[in-house]
């Protein structure tokens, strides 16, 4: 019976050492290697942990070579084309979907927690008008853990289930204040006869004092259509693994800072362009090419190694194939065409640059295929969301995530704090 090792040899010295494989449940095993260190003298050198696993999880599973996205188990197809994001986020808190009277126990408790205390608007004021949303956004969070420190006791799944529906519920209701104060315009206070999501669309777009039932030409406010396209972007960022901001969640669980502090960590890491970032500058790149003529330049600019531009929304650390969550929005888009207006000169860009990029060598060598960013912010231009706010709905849709990964991380008795080692190459 072949042992379930590897046996690395040292050939400086003839030392060979044996570690355990641990095998998945899906996907990739793992190589054992927590003695590595004490039995070696040395370190694995790994930056950018490409092939590095940080944690035994069961919450969500990807197939960088298949293309495939699973939150507990479930299709990320089947949740985004059956179920509300509500739904999802109670399936990645509890592991299951809910039955129909746990849903409507759910939302409820969502919407009662919609709102923000007082004293927490008045930070608002402290930013200046044009502050990015994201920059608010993660200091009203981080604030939050001074006006909420109970509910903490990992011992009681009430308790900590209490916290994470909080967070859940106010990070919307945030947002939309960043986007107000952004604007110098009012704050509209959630509205509990309404929907997760078309709360949001309603505090973002509301008249003062809420009244939008009708707009001039008579169209309604708030289209279901919107709601329900929204709603399944929601769906598509909700959890993604050990990604960089999920990282950076976890890494301050492990020294038992606020879960409110390790939530505006997270948002901090995702504001960067390489990461969450991307969907609003897939727009400002999309805005900066500025016609289908100028696609094949922009493109050589994009393979020329010695420019640091790069095609925003291609490429992913574990996608080598197309990004599942890409192929849904890509159905969306054209589902929407008509009703939201979609065929824009950005539309028709952002098509070009597709055709092209999918057929170039240099794409098709590097695996870069068009990732959920690509698409994102064509359905958000067209839900009239500025892109000052993709990222703060990229934060709403991954809040869940975070959170229920947070508390994986504090139940796992064997999690430690993040202190990786270096290759010191210094005097
Ligand atoms: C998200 O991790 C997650 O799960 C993240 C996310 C989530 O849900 O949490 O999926 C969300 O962040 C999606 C990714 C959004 N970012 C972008 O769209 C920004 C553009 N993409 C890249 O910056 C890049 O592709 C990354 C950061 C996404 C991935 O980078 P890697 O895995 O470190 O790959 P790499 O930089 O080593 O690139 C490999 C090669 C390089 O060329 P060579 O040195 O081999 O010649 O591919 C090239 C890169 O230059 N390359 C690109 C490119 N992305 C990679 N060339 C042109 N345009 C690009 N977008």
């Amino acid at each position: 019976m072949k042992k379930n090792t590897v046996t690395l040899t040292d050939n400086r010295t003839g030392e060979t050492y044996e570690y355990n494989i641990i095998n998945a449940s899906r996907g990739p095993s793992v190589l054992d290697i927590r003695t590595f260190f004490a039995d070696t003298g040395m370190f694995t050198y790994d930056p950018g942990f490409t092939a590095t696993a940080a944690c035994d999880s069961t919450i969500t599973f990807i197939d960088g070579t298949k293309g495939e996205l699973r939150y507990r188990g479930i299709p990320i197809e089947e949740l985004a084309n059956k179920h509300s994001y509500l739904e999802t986020c109670f399936l990645l808190l509890n592991s299951r979907l809910p039955s129909k009277e746990e849903l409507t126990d759910f939302d409820l408790e969502i919407r009662h927690r919609a709102y923000l205390h007082r004293g927490l608007r008045k930070l608002f004021d402290a930013f200046p008008d044009n502050a990015h949303p994201m920059a608010t956004l993660s200091a009203a969070v981080t604030s939050l853990a001074s006006f909420y420190n109970e509910h903490l006791d990992m011992e009681d799944e009430n308790e900590y289930l209490e916290m994470a529906h909080r967070i859940i519920s106010k990070i919307p209701t945030i947002a939309a204040f960043a986007y107000r104060h952004f604007l110098g315009i009012p704050f509209i206070e959630p509205d509990l006869d309404l929907s997760f999501t078309k709360n949001f669309l309603t505090m973002m777009r509301a008249y003062p004092g809420g009244k939008m039932h009708l707009l001039p030409n008579g169209h309604a406010a708030i289209k279901e259509v919107e709601v329900r396209a929204l709603d399944t972007i929601f769906t598509l960022h909700a959890d993604h693994e050990q990604n960089a901001s999920t990282t950076v969640v976890r890494g301050v669980a492990s020294t038992g800072a606020h879960p409110y502090v390790a939530i505006a960590s997270g948002i901090a890491a995702l504001w960067g362009r390489a990461h969450g970032g991307a969907n609003e500058s897939v727009i400002a790149q999309l805005e900066h090419i500025g016609s289908v003529d100028n696609v094949e330049a922009f493109i050589e600019k994009a393979k020329d190694p010695n420019d640091d531009f790069r095609l925003m929304g291609f490429g992913h650390r574990v996608y080598k194939n197309f990004d599942p969550r890409a192929k849904i929005l890509k159905k969306l888009q054209d589902e929407l065409r008509e009703e939201l207006n979609l065929d824009t000169e950005l539309m028709t860009i952002a098509r070009k640059i597709e055709e092209i990029a999918l057929s170039d060598e240099y794409f098709i060598s590097r695996n870069l295929y068009p990732n959920i960013d690509f698409y994102t912010g064509i359905i958000l231009t067209a839900l009239q969301i500025p892109k000052s706010m993709f990222t703060p709905i990229f934060v709403i849709g991954r809040t869940v995530g975070w959170i229920t990964q947070w508390i994986e991380f504090k139940k796992d008795e064997t999690s430690k704090i993040a202190r990786p080692r270096q290759l010191y190459t210094g005097e």
